[in-house]
């Protein structure tokens, strides 16, 4: 399987993993790598083509990210794309000049050669460009395959060696014919079969992890989420009752979530499942505490105990499971050859594997969620689990605004559940990324019958989005809205009012707390 493997260097694009995405979709299995990884390691990873990303610097700037030539000599075809593309040009002594003006947008593109990268592909094609400089000419060692109205060279290859550039964009969804040329490069260029399939990752991680684990046992951590719950799936496959499943019912969950956890890995899995009611435990240190941070603090704090707890029954437990991803991995500079850490800050970078002194399991360290997807289906795990919306650690604390109690919690719980089951009975459920119930701290004036009611109100936030680091609200329709609204006022005791969050990340956040 990872005979096939190519590599994506990392020039600091917006686009970068997406071009991984692709190249996976098209069943080569790919890892991004640091832009400046030495030809050595390169020629000891056997990688069958090399993915150049685009990025926000020009190549003449000072401290603008190069590759090491050498990784020209090695024979490996690459692709340079945008910046990728420039760099290429530049280092194998094409005459490159920078462009003065910005193109951004969809372009109409004339291709010369109906070959190669364009095998299959007509005369005439849609492509997405995003760039300040491009390439204006090339020396007699390149051709150009193709040419916009303002950019003469929109693709080149090298006369005499495997080497290919693009100026537009062909991961992005607005290049049509985008992923035709990316599978033109990866098997008709690279000679690549397509033999990276979630099949053959089940079995090759089955049998690293036999051979990892051995007798020993190994805890895993499930939340309810896609992720522990797939990592659970694949470890109770490759181990079956070695591995130790805890759940921790913290009070906090949404409806029915405990039953189905039993129904899936106990019933279903037959796993050895630890459900830990501690629902008391973390009222009871919540109580009187308004401060989200401190929520969130608080919660953490018992959540360890409670699971230290757990995990001191269980005997000859020498790995601790979780389910973290590759774009984890990525942007936590994580991974061994990878690009150094970069953006992101995670919720749930817990300490426990340390504390509790067991060595990390990761068995989804290789997948983006899209795969994680498809491999929880291939494990028999329900599609209503698979699907999934994220579901924040401190779970329906930070969205009961103000004080936590069980009865607050019940409100917040049923309005939820109603809400949700009229998204999922629309197709709305699958067409938002995150959709939740949230209990206000104030009170509302309302009228039913004769009498005046003062009570709760609840607000109803859905969005839609692809990284969750920005998000825009999604637009339900407004019959939908108005369901929902009715069956909450009228089933949800102590709620006289709802609401629908219109804000977008940034400046707002996706959770109110
Ligand atoms: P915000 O509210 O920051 O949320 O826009 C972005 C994503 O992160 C989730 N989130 C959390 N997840 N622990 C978590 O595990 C937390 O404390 C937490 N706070 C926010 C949120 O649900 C959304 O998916």
């Amino acid at each position: 399987m990872s005979d096939e493997r190519v590599l994506v260097f990392d020039f600091g694009a917006q686009y970068g993993q997406l071009i991984a995405r692709r190249v996976r979709e098209l069943n080569v299995f790919c890892q991004v790598v640091r832009h400046d990884l030495p030809a050595e390691r390169v020629a000891e990873l056997k990688p069958r083509g090399l993915i150049f990303s685009g990025g926000p610097m020009s190549v003449y700037e000072p401290g603008a990210p190069k590759c090491d030539p050498a990784i020209f000599d090695l024979g490996v075809p690459v692709l340079g794309i945008c910046y990728g593309m420039q760099l290429a040009c530049q280092v194998l002594g094409g005459d490159v000049k920078p462009g003065k003006s910005r193109e951004f947008g969809r372009k109409s593109c004339r291709v010369h050669e109906a070959e190669g990268l364009f095998a299959g592909l007509p005369s005439e094609i849609t492509v997405w460009m995003s760039h300040g400089d491009q390439v204006e000419a090339v020396s007699g060692d390149f051709l150009s395959l193709a040419a916009t109205d303002t950019c003469p060279i929109a693709a080149v290859r090298h006369f005499s060696r495997p080497v290919y550039g693009l100026q537009f964009h062909p991961e992005v969804s607005h290049t049509p014919d985008g992923v035709t040329i990316l599978r033109d490069f990866l098997y008709g260029v690279c000679g690549c079969q397509g033999l990276w399939r979630m099949s053959a990752f089940i079995d090759q991680t089955i049998h690293q992890l036999r051979d990892r684990i051995g007798t020993s046992r190994v805890i895993c951590g499930l939340s309810g989420g896609v992720d522990s719950s797939v990592t659970a799936a694949l470890l109770v496959k490759a181990i079956g009752p070695q591995v130790a499943c805890i759940f921790v019912d913290n009070g906090l969950l949404r409806a029915n979530e405990v039953e189905a956890v039993r129904r899936t890995f106990r019933d279903h899995f037959k796993a050895d499942l630890h459900v830990v009611d501690a629902r008391e435990r973390f009222l009871s240190a919540l109580a009187g505490i308004a401060d989200p941070q401190a929520k969130r603090k608080t919660i953490g704090h018992v959540f360890i105990d409670v699971f230290k707890d757990e995990a001191r029954h269980i005997a000859n437990a020498k790995f601790l499971a979780q389910g973290t991803l590759y774009p984890d991995v990525i942007e936590s500079g994580g991974s061994v050859d990878g690009p150094a850490a970069t953006i992101k800050t995670h919720h749930n970078v817990g300490g426990l594997p340390a504390e509790l002194g067991f060595e990390l399991i990761e068995p989804l360290r290789d997948l983006f969620k899209d795969e994680v997807r498809k491999l929880g289906l291939e494990l028999g795990l329900p599609e209503d689990l698979v699907w999934r919306h994220p579901f924040p650690g401190p779970g329906l604390a930070v969205r009961c605004l103000g004080p936590v109690t069980a009865e607050r919690l019940t409100t917040l719980r049923q309005a939820d559940a109603t809400f949700l089951s009229e998204l999922k009975q629309s197709g709305w459920y699958r067409k938002t990324a995150q959709a939740f119930a949230v209990l206000l701290p104030i009170q509302s004036v309302g009228v039913m019958g004769d009498g005046r009611t003062y009570e709760n109100v609840i607000a109803l936030r859905a969005v839609q989005t692809d990284d969750f680091m920005t998000a825009d609200w999604s637009r339900l329709p407004e019959d939908l809205l108005a369901r929902v609204a009715t069956r909450i006022i009228n089933e949800v005791k102590g709620v006289n009012r709802v609401v629908y969050d219109i804000s977008s990340k940034p400046p707002s956040t996706i959770e109110w707390e």
